[in-house]
């Protein structure tokens, strides 16, 4: 089923996925809800203490994750090992319509974008110095990764649409996944989430969420 195009309240683009029933990013703000939840509480908050970070992304969809951490290493100059997991990649022509490397005033950069969503599954790809990428095309419920990531962005769409993504066998999988003191964010807040996080050996910090929302999650092994 097709994903349609739209613009979130921060001009930035967002897709609405027809399948699920749900958009990619908050309609309050694509860009800012990836600063927030994946930038600032993740990638910013690890570099505090380390400068070689790898991260697994559970759901590449529009590539504005992968893109603005891509932007983050050089600006910091971070070193990043960089996974994404996506089992119903969006078209060539749809990541050629969307407007972030417009709006992040980094046209020159807008290559980097299309080489993540043109690159060849599960090959290794130097995008730049500080950057590393491979992206698979599995289902979250078939990753087998064990103490390999330092972060997690869960940006699987909403409990709502995809509740079985939301449940301790997923959640197990993530936990495994991480190195010790690795860390997890969603956007997510849901009480049943946090508590299966839990139950899956996690430590979860309720912090201020992104505009729009009260709260999100970041959960540490
Ligand atoms: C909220 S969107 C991800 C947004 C993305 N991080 C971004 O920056 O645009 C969730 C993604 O998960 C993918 N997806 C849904 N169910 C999946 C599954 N079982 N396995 C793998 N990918 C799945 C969807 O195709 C979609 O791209």
């Amino acid at each position: 089923m097709p994903n349609s195009l739209f613009e979130t309240e921060d001009g930035s683009h967002s897709l609405f996925s027809e399948q699920y029933g749900v958009s990619y990013h908050s309609k309050y703000g694509a860009i800012q809800e990836t600063q927030h939840v994946f930038i600032n509480a993740a990638l910013r908050f690890k570099a505090v203490i380390q400068k070689e970070i790898s991260i697994l992304e559970i759901g590449f969809g529009t590539g504005l994750n992968a893109y603005m951490t891509l932007l983050e290493s050089t600006k910091r100059n971070l070193a990043i090992q960089y996974t994404a997991i996506e089992a119903y990649p969006i078209s060539m022509e749809q990541a050629t319509a969307l407007n972030y490397s417009t709006l992040l005033n980094n046209k020159s950069s807008q290559a980097h974008f299309l080489q993540m969503h043109s690159s060849k599954w599960a090959t290794p790809l130097t995008i730049t110095e500080q950057f590393q990428f491979i992206k698979q095309q599995i289902k979250f419920e078939a990753i087998d990764f064990e103490n390999q990531f330092d972060i997690i962005y869960f940006d699987a769409f909403a409990p709502n649409s995809q509740p079985e993504l939301w449940e301790a066998t997923v959640l197990g999988i993530m936990y495994k996944a991480l190195k010790k003191e690795g860390v997890l964010v969603t956007y997510c807040a849901k009480g049943v989430v946090k508590r299966t996080l839990k139950a899956v050996g996690f430590q979860i910090e309720a912090l201020k969420g992104p505009p729009g929302k009260r709260e999100m999650t970041r959960a540490i092994k």
